[in-house]
């Protein structure tokens, strides 16, 4: 089965090609490289021993995308293309809404218009706004606060639109909580430009020394220990949740949405806590103002994902951050371009 990945070549699809690869899927990969470099690509290859097919293009790219669908049979599409930094997103908003809606509008016209209508979508936790219930279950209410969620929050809603339109799309959203880690090898990770917004990729370079400290965005949250709480998530356990999801797509057919969470709270200090044990180095951190748009709480009930997909996360908090922290070490010493 050929299975076309939209921004494969990133955080979330190089591990997720793994999963496929591993799988028996045949992958294409579909990216411009805006946020990634092929060399990650180079290395999934190492790790699984297996090929992929990469393509260099933009979703915006009507033509590019018809080449594609013309040159191979696709029977599903795995979409992780998308600009993802919040506050980007607030100073950049027509950027991101056409990159993310209006290229998921044309790789959806595409797709229609080749017959393949099988797709996995990466939508967020941050369709749940500020949460008033938590765990969070799939059916709270929706809610955007950024231009970014925004855009996931619309191409929800057009995935909706799309199949009541017409019975014949296989749909399945999967609500991210908050990916880190990354694959064991310490070959793929994640790798933001210039210094990180997310607290697991900015304590590494603190440990690494690249930083001075960390500030911790608010002590005064109603939270266990006053500072945020959020559902991290190993992003193996991530990407092999769209390999259930696509063998759901397959024997039942229709639009799905689940979260994707281990349904744990961590605090900023406990992770604080926990990336020292992994790396054996004292994290410094100082307590600042809470950050704008942030919340004090959020994390998922995955109940539906066991039940329906039967997927659940199996890497605790220490495998996090014990493979946030290899890698990190492995990617500072083979940095490659
Ligand atoms: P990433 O930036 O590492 O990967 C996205 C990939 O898409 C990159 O390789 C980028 O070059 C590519 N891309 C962007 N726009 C494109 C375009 N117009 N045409 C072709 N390629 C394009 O991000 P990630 O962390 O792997 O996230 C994957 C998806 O999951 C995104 O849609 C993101 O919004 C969503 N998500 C991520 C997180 C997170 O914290 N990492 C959380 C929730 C949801
Ligand atoms: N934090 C700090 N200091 C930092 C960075 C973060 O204290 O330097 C705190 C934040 O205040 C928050 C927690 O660490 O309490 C996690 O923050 P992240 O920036 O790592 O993650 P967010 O939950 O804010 O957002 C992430 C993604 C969003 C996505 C959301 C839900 O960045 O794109 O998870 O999936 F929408």
């Amino acid at each position: 089965m050929k299975v076309l990945v939209c921004g494969g070549a990133g955080y979330v699809g190089t591990h997720t090609c793994v999963e496929l690869l591993e799988n028996g899927y045949q992958v294409i990969v579909l990216d411009n490289l805006s946020n990634s470099r092929y060399s990650s690509l180079e290395r999934v290859q190492e790790i699984t021993g297996k090929k992929l097919t990469f393509i260099q293009a933009d979703m915006l790219d009507r033509l590019a995308l018809e080449d594609v669908f013309q040159a191979h049979q696709i029977s599903a599409v795995i979409h992780f293309a998308g600009l993802k930094a919040v506050a980007e997103s607030v100073k950049l908003p027509i950027k991101y809404y056409q990159n993310n809606i209006s290229g998921t509008l044309t790789l959806l016209d595409v797709m229609s218009q080749a017959g393949c209508k099988d797709i996995v979508f990466s939508s967020s936790a941050t369709v749940y706004g500020a949460p008033q219930v938590l765990p969070i279950k799939e059916n709270a209410p929706l809610f955007s606060i950024n231009p970014y969620g925004t855009s996931k929050l619309i191409i929800e809603n057009i995935l909706q639109d799309i199949i009541a339109a017409d019975r014949g799309w296989n749909i399945s959203i999967l609500r991210y909580f908050n990916p880190v880690g990354a694959h064991e090898s310490a070959l793929i990770g994640e790798e933001p430009n210039g210094i990180p917004n997310n607290l697991v990729p900015y304590i590494c370079q603190v440990a690494a020394g690249k930083i001075d400290k960390l500030s911790i965005f608010g002590g005064d949250y109603p939270t266990k220990d006053g500072t945020g709480v959020r559902d991290y998530i190993h992003v193996v356990d991530l990407a092999k949740g769209h390999i259930k999801a696509l063998t759901r797509l397959e024997q039942e057919p229709g639009c799905i949405i689940h979260n994707l969470g281990t349904g744990i709270g961590y605090s900023v200090l406990e992770i604080v806590a926990a990336m020292k044990k992994a790396s054996g180095i004292d994290i410094p951190y100082q307590i600042v103002d809470r950050r704008r748009g942030d919340i004090a709480a959020c994390f998922s009930d995955p109940t539906l994902a066991r039940e329906e997909l039967n997927w659940v996360a199996e890497k605790n908090v220490e495998q996090m951050c014990e493979d946030s922290w290899k890698w990190q070490i492995s990617n500072n010493k083979t940095k490659h371009l």
